[in-house]
């Protein structure tokens, strides 16, 4: 079993989109999928109780129980155990990062995101865990050339000590549509460009996975 942490110090930077889009997409791919929502708000698993079709297991858990949660997961025979965080406490993130094989970094692409997500690209790195900064909400326009960054904002997240995800997230009304169905934006818009975004994420993501190494690349894309 793998487990996946999705965090990131900055409250709405995305990290229950993130995690409820990788959760159904794997699911939709055949794998065995658990959401572990060990934020108080409960917005992950309040996703996954509106979704009408099969989709993955989830539950309402906190930092403390999550050890118990994994090894009951990987009892159940659970391949992907995803862990949705709160911005804070750091104490609770911490836990749930010590106990991945990766962790998302999750942050917009703008000047005052930067330093929280090299705060949380600080914590995956003192515990030893792998990480892969992921840029979401980025900007997007009719011709879907824009890049994912400013090259200044890449830059800077060059020295965050985790390698930049070549593929990230832009900012599209699909995510908000899809997540209030229980929905990934593969099923609510197929084919379209936010699926699009999601599979190439996807696939990075299992390839880092199933590699157990990361590279450091900072395509814009
Ligand atoms: N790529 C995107 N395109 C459009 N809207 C997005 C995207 N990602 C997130 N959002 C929207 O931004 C808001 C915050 O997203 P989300 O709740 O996933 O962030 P969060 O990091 O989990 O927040 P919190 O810290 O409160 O848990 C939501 O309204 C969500 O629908
Ligand atoms: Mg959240």
């Amino acid at each position: 079993m793998k487990t996946i942490t999705v965090l990131s110090r900055k409250g709405g930077a995305g990290k229950t989109t993130l995690a409820v889009n990788l959760a159904i997409t794997a699911f939709l791919e055949g794998r065995s999928v658990m959401l572990a929502d060990i934020d108080p708000q409960r917005s992950a698993s309040d996703a996954l109780r509106a979704r009408q079709a099969p989709g993955p297991a989830f539950a309402e858990s906190c930092a403390g129980k999550l050890f118990h949660a994994k090894s009951s997961a990987m009892r159940d025979g659970v391949e992907l155990l995803i862990i949705d965080t709160p911005a804070a406490p750091e104490t609770d993130v911490t836990q749930a990062v010590n106990i991945s094989d990766l962790c998302l970094v999750v942050g917009r692409p703008s000047f005052l995101d930067l330093a929280p997500i090299v705060r949380s690209a600080d914590t995956v790195r003192r515990l030893g865990r792998e990480g892969l900064v992921v840029l979401n909400q980025a900007h997007t326009n009719k011709a879907e050339v824009a890049p994912i960054a400013f090259p200044e904002v890449i830059e800077a997240l060059r020295f965050c000590g985790l390698p930049l995800s070549p593929y990230g997230l832009r900012s599209r009304g699909a995510f908000q549509q899809a997540i209030a169905h229980g929905q990934s934006v593969c099923e609510w818009e197929a084919g379209g460009p936010a699926a699009h975004d999601m599979q190439r994420l996807w696939r990075h993501i299992e390839m880092t996975l199933s590699q157990g190494q990361l590279e450091l690349t900072a395509r814009t894309g």
